[in-house]
């Protein structure tokens, strides 16, 4: 490789999400399980800059809140991304350097790990040249990961399979949220091992749903609020039980509604306005059950390009 080859970086922003409605079915043969689901991303972005490397050689640092618990090895899921954007489009001697500015709780049930790799998906693509299109991209995400086609998507989407299969959902307006962050993170797939040992059925019938997505279409923050639903979070309480004060007390202070985002154990608030959102925030901070407290509006788009030089 000459060394201009070796020059520019790539910067994109990565939003996390909250599932407004996760409708689980029973375990799948191949180990996951069918969802019904409706995504929205919020504007917690993780930031990721890939810069040359040469010889083939990739690595990661990352820095931000939590940066200690993301694994620098090749079990690192934006690693991952690059090698195998590279296996499939590019050459083995493609290397580069990720550096990740974490902002998205790691381990809290934001897809967090999957927007690092929806990240280097991208900058990579763009730091290599390759010529890979907005559907192969797609189809390189979901073989990472279930949540990782929806953070390059980002939006609002109803997502089906394992969350993998996603068609855009209308959405009016913008919401404002609040995220209650645990001490501590949750396994996603101990999450759902919960699940099959305690619950094996979803208890959320397609109707709730339904209703949901008719509400966000309209900006009906009833309707909205009736049809969040999670059936993991019975599962996330019984591996993290404080999540249970944080997701009762909150909603005192003022939430619209509460839920437990994806497989937890970060508690989410629907909140009414900007000022419920700041005075949940207050409130929340002094609960010895939450770690720190974030603010965010949804939805915003996926996976961007910020700079690339
Ligand atoms: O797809 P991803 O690698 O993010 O999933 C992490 C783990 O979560 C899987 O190994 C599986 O145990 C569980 N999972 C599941 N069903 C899904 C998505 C994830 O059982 N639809």
């Amino acid at each position: 490789m000459e060394s201009s080859e070796l020059d520019g970086a790539v910067r994109v922003q990565v939003p996390g999400k909250v599932n407004l409605a996760l409708s689980v079915s029973p375990r799948r043969p191949d180990g996951y399980h069918d969802l019904t689901t409706l995504f929205m991303a919020v504007s917690l972005y993780d930031i990721l800059t890939a810069t040359p490397a040469r010889r083939g050689r990739l690595s990661v640092a990352v820095a931000g809140e939590g940066a200690d618990q993301v694994p620098r090895d090749m079990s690192n899921l934006a690693l991952k991304a690059a090698d195998l954007l590279r296996a499939r489009y590019g050459v083995a001697e493609l290397g580069a350097h990720l550096s990740i500015e974490k902002r998205i709780p790691v381990a809290g049930g934001m897809a967090g790990g999957s927007a690092d790799a929806a990240g280097a998906l991208l900058a990579c693509s763009v730091l290599w040249g390759l010529d890979v299109d907005q559907p192969e991209l797609m189809e390189l995400a979901a073989e990472l990961g279930s949540d990782v086609p929806f953070s390059l998507m980002g939006g609002c989407a109803l997502g089906t399979g394992r969350g993998e299969q996603l068609a855009p959902a209308l959405c009016k307006g913008t919401y404002e949220w609040v995220f209650a962050l645990a001490h501590g993170g949750l396994s996603t797939a101990k999450v759902f091992a919960d699940y099959d040992v305690y619950s094996a059925a979803s208890t959320t019938p397609r109707l709730i749903i339904d209703g949901l997505m008719t509400g966000l279409a309209s900006h009906d923050l009833q309707a909205v609020r009736n049809g969040m639903c999670n059936d993991l979070e019975h599962s996330a309480i019984r591996l993290h039980p404080p999540i249970l004060e944080t997701l009762e007390e909150g909603l005192n202070i003022g939430g619209v509604t509460s839920i437990v985002s994806g497989s937890g154990p970060t508690v989410a608030f629907l909140c009414a306005d900007e000022d419920d959102a700041v005075e949940l925030s207050v409130g929340l901070s002094s609960f010895p059950s939450v770690r720190a407290v974030l603010r965010a509006r949804g939805p915003v788009s996926g996976a961007r390009v910020l700079s690339a030089s």
